[in-house]
């Protein structure tokens, strides 16, 4: 089974996709984790992608295909994709490479919700740069102060982009370049929306709902 998460920053793709990790044993594909990872590197490109990032556009398909294609020659028993693909560019190179593969996207969940709630979303997150884990200041904190739950790290960490100048734009980006992929999925006939607005537990069984349907 593979299936996209698509939705605006904060909506919730990484919450629900580790989830899904755990309860389904598929393999999340995030775009900005890759992306994340790619500019820590030392090289020229890791240094062009951060400014991009930090100031909320989006990086060139160009990139971020190429990134995506590496991970799926990997294999795996089944993909989330998370925060791709994001251009409808993206969106056909995706279905192309699937399509080398003999696959296909089972489903594509659309994380509605609305924008006054994305900024307290992202102004109140934090993750454990050990594991991953996304917490947030006020819907998800840590049970111990500034210790994470799953791994017990301390090493808990605010994103560069995560504020309200970036979050304008990557909002922009979103709604004039990854908002039209909700029409050319609903045409393919692959769309569900679920509501992000519900607490987390009940957002995942909405998704859960939506899995459980796929043949
Ligand atoms: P990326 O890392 O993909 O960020 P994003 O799309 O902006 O999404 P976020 O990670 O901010 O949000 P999310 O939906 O995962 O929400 P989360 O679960 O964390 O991209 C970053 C950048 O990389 C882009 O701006 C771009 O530059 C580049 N990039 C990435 N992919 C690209 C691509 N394909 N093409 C080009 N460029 C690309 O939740 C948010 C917060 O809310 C958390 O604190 C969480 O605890 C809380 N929360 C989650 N669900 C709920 C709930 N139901 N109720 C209450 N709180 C909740
Ligand atoms: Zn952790």
């Amino acid at each position: 089974i593979n299936i996209i998460l698509l939705g605006p920053p904060g909506a919730g793709k990484g919450t629900q996709a580790r989830r899904l990790i755990e309860e389904r044993g598929l393999v999340q594909l995030s775009t900005g984790d890759m992306l994340r990872e790619a500019r820590n590197s030392d090289s020229e490109m890791g240094k062009r992608v951060a400014e991009v990032m930090d100031r909320g556009e989006l990086v060139t398909d160009e990139i971020v295909i190429g990134l995506i294609r590496e991970k799926l020659g990997q294999g795996g028993k089944g993909f989330i994709f998370d925060g791709f693909p994001r251009t409808l560019a993206q969106a056909d190179a995706l279905q192309a490479l699937m399509a080398e593969m003999d696959q296909r996207i089972n489903a594509v969940i659309e994380m509605r919700v609305d924008d006054g709630a994305l900024i307290s979303r992202i102004t109140g997150r934090f993750t454990c740069g050990n594991c991953g884990e996304v917490y947030h200041d006020v819907t998800k904190p840590t049970k111990e102060a500034g210790k994470c739950d799953v791994c017990g790290s301390t090493d808990l960490r605010r994103r560069a982009d995560d504020n309200e100048d970036s979050l304008k734009t990557r909002l922009m980006e979103y709604y004039k370049k990854t908002s039209p992929l909700i029409g050319y999925y609903y045409v393919k006939g692959n769309l569900k929306t679920v509501d992000g607005l519900a607490n987390i537990d009940d957002v995942a069984s909405e998704v859960a709902k939506v899995m459980d349907k796929i043949p």
